[in-house]
């Protein structure tokens, strides 16, 4: 059979070589990449000669309980773990990672799939090996346990020769097709790890005497805050002793050094119940870094990593947005800023559909790729049809050194720190911040915006931190509500102009925490058909216009809100403190504080966030990670 599961698409890994119990650092590693996915978790843990090897469906807690229960060493100091989204195919103990050679000495863990499965299976099982589940990493523990059989003559000893793992690796990596990284150690070769990457993130932590290899820094930074992160298509081995890395052909390289720039506590609870809680109250001050230090002593935006003359930019013609869930309703509020700002034509694309109908693309577009992890791969594929075609392409991006910002012209990073809870929040407003930055950037290489017009923006920019602590402020209400429509079998959510991607946020989030039916519609849409959802009852939350800005906007939308009224909606209005004109037609009103109206995302979406954490905990649901989803998303 050889359909195998292409079942550990987007996993957290997690390795270790120090004098440590490694079974504690993989565990704790683990617990902080479960965010990637937590369909099943899996450890080994080379112990004098044998693999000891632990997986179980589910969740790490189920992997903890096995280990307890089976009485595991707990002071050997090289393991591997893993944590797993499936793809295909259930989630089983069978399935989970790591995967063993057949010789029982090689264990493997993997993130990412490999294309040529099929072939290589088919070569193995013609070869009598048999397998033992149905996923595509057991390949690789197959072949490289042949590779070391066929290239490793001592062996009359029991332990292997120096480099051999590594060795092995890199002939079994020159033969994978597809995207993957992959951690292997070896029941012969204590205290060695080797690690692998091609199209997915490893980065090696560097402490002393002990090293660290993971997907993501959060995994070792309560041990060490000195990074290296891999480049594309290298081998790496870690012991006590130090790092080494190549290429697939054994050819020196080093990777990207760096310094992870927040600790441990930017990756704990801190006293919240949940991971979105925090993120939530974090944002006035995640808001407040991604501002920081961006206007030069001239008045000029600065971004982080600029590969772009200004004559690039002043070329630019036309602007593309790609980006997904969440980062594409950023992008859906930068088209209105970057076009009253610019007045270059902006168009959002979701970035799974942006390459597969052939968007028209040449020098002078270009492509502002949006993503928290900087990995999603639709957005990578996306960014690189821009590049293929000849485009420039800008990255507003979380997560220093991934695969976005690397693979783009220029890049404007959040500061948002890291974000654990699936549901984004934090990354949002900040991408929003970054978005403003981008436009008015644009606007001013162009000669569109002269220096004191873009200070001026930036001065109200830095009044936002303050403007969403406010908010933050005033939040019980919204709880209140939220546990009193905690049963609405239906929430819909109406917004105009900016306020319409604030809408489908509002509507993503309860889907994504809740699993509530939710919707979110432009409000002039509501009439050509939506409106007929509307019963007795169903909550209809409107993100309401600022009655200072354009006036035909707040009028049309207190229509809107007579409209839902007749037909029976329970109205919750989110509007903007002083605007009396909503009331007599609103069953509820949170007040949020007065903004420019393209800036009002920044302040009218946290009641939303909030609302939709509280219905999901009130409904009894994990809000940090909810079913059937992970944070970063690495397949198409
Ligand atoms: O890492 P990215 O920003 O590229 O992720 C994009 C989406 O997967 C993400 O925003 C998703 O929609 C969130 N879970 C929504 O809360």
């Amino acid at each position: 059979m050889l359909t195998a599961l292409r079942s550990q698409a987007m996993c957290g890994i997690v390795g270790y070589a120090g004098a440590r119990s490694a079974l504690e650092v993989v565990l704790n590693g683990l617990r902080r990449l479960e965010y990637r996915g937590y369909d099943s978790a899996g450890v080994a843990i080379v112990d004098g000669g044998v693999l000891q090897i632990e997986k179980r469906a589910g969740k790490l807690s189920n992997l903890e309980k096995a280990i307890a229960e089976n009485g595991f060493d707990t002071s050997a100091g090289t393991g591997i773990g893993h944590t797993r989204w499936a793809t295909h195919g259930a989630p089983t103990d069978r399935n989970a990672h790591p995967h063993v050679s057949v010789d029982g000495r090689v264990a493997v863990i993997h993130n990412g799939i490999i294309e040529n499965f099929a072939k290589l299976r088919l070569e193995l099982e013609e070869r009598g090996v048999e397998f033992s589940s149905d996923t595509d990493t057991e390949c690789v523990a197959h072949l490289l346990a042949l590779e070391l059989t066929t290239h490793t003559s001592a062996q009359d000893s029991t332990t292997l020769p120096e480099g051999a793992l590594a060795a092995a690796m890199r002939r079994v990596c020159q033969r994978l097709e597809g995207a993957f990284t992959l951690l292997a150690v070896h029941a012969d070769a204590p205290g060695v790890v080797v690690g692998a990457r091609r199209n997915s993130p490893l980065v090696v932590g560097c402490g002393d005497g002990e090293y660290f290899l993971a997907s993501d820094v959060a995994a070792f930074i309560e041990h060490t805050r000195e990074a290296i992160e891999l480049g594309q298509d290298q081998v790496v081995e870690i012991s006590a002793a130090g790092v080494t890395i190549t290429d697939f052909f054994g050819t020196p390289a080093t990777g990207n050094s760096f310094h992870v720039a927040w600790d441990v506590s930017a990756a704990e609870k801190g006293g919240y119940d949940y991971f979105m809680l925090k993120e939530i109250a974090e944002q006035p001050q995640a808001v407040a870094d991604t501002l920081r230090g961006r206007l030069t002593e001239t008045g000029e935006i600065m971004l982080d990593e600029v590969r772009l003359s200004d004559q690039d930019l002043r070329d630019v013609d036309k602007v593309f947005i790609v980006a997904c869930g969440t980062a594409y309703h950023a992008g859906l509020v930068a088209k209105y800023a970057i076009e009253h700002w610019t007045r270059i034509p902006c168009e959002v694309e979701l970035a799974s559909e942006f390459r597969y109908r052939d968007p028209v693309l040449d020098r002078s577009t270009l492509v502002v790729a949006i993503s928290q992890s900087g990995e999603t791969m639709d957005t990578l594929m996306a960014v690189r049809h821009a590049k293929e075609q000849k485009a420039r392409v800008l990255a507003i991006c979380n997560t220093n050194g991934s695969s976005i910002p690397r693979e783009s012209d220029a890049v404007l990073y959040t500061h948002a720190g890291p974000e654990i809870a699936v549901a984004s929040t934090k990354a949002f407003l900040t991408q929003l911040v970054a978005c403003y930055l981008v436009g008015l950037h644009l606007a001013q290489v162009r000669g569109i915006k002269y220096a004191d017009e873009v200070a001026a923006v930036v001065e109200q920019l830095q009044q936002m931190p303050a403007a969403v602590e406010a908010v933050l402020g005033t939040m019980e209400p919204v709880r209140e509500l939220a546990r009193s429509l905690a049963g609405s079998p239906s929430v819909l959510f109406i917004g105009r102009h900016v306020g319409y991607p604030v809408a489908l946020e509002g509507a993503l989030k309860l889907k994504e925490l809740a699993y509530m039916h939710a919707e979110g519609f432009a409000a002039g849409e509501l009439k050509h058909g939506p409106i007929a959802l509307i019963d007795k009852g169903t909550p209809v939350f409107v993100v309401v216009p600022s009655p200072r800005g354009r006036g035909v906007l707040h009028d049309k939308v207190i229509s809107n809100i007579q409209e839902v009224r007749a037909r029976g909606a329970r109205v919750i209005a989110i509007a903007e403190e002083g605007d009396a004109a909503v009331e007599p037609f609103a069953d509820h009103v949170i007040r949020v504080p007065r903004t420019p109206t393209l800036l009002s995302p920044l302040v009218a979406t946290v009641p939303l966030q909030v609302f939709a954490c509280e219905v999901a905990a009130t409904r009894g649901h994990d809000v940090d990670q909810p079913r059937n989803l992970a944070k970063s998303v690495t397949v198409e």
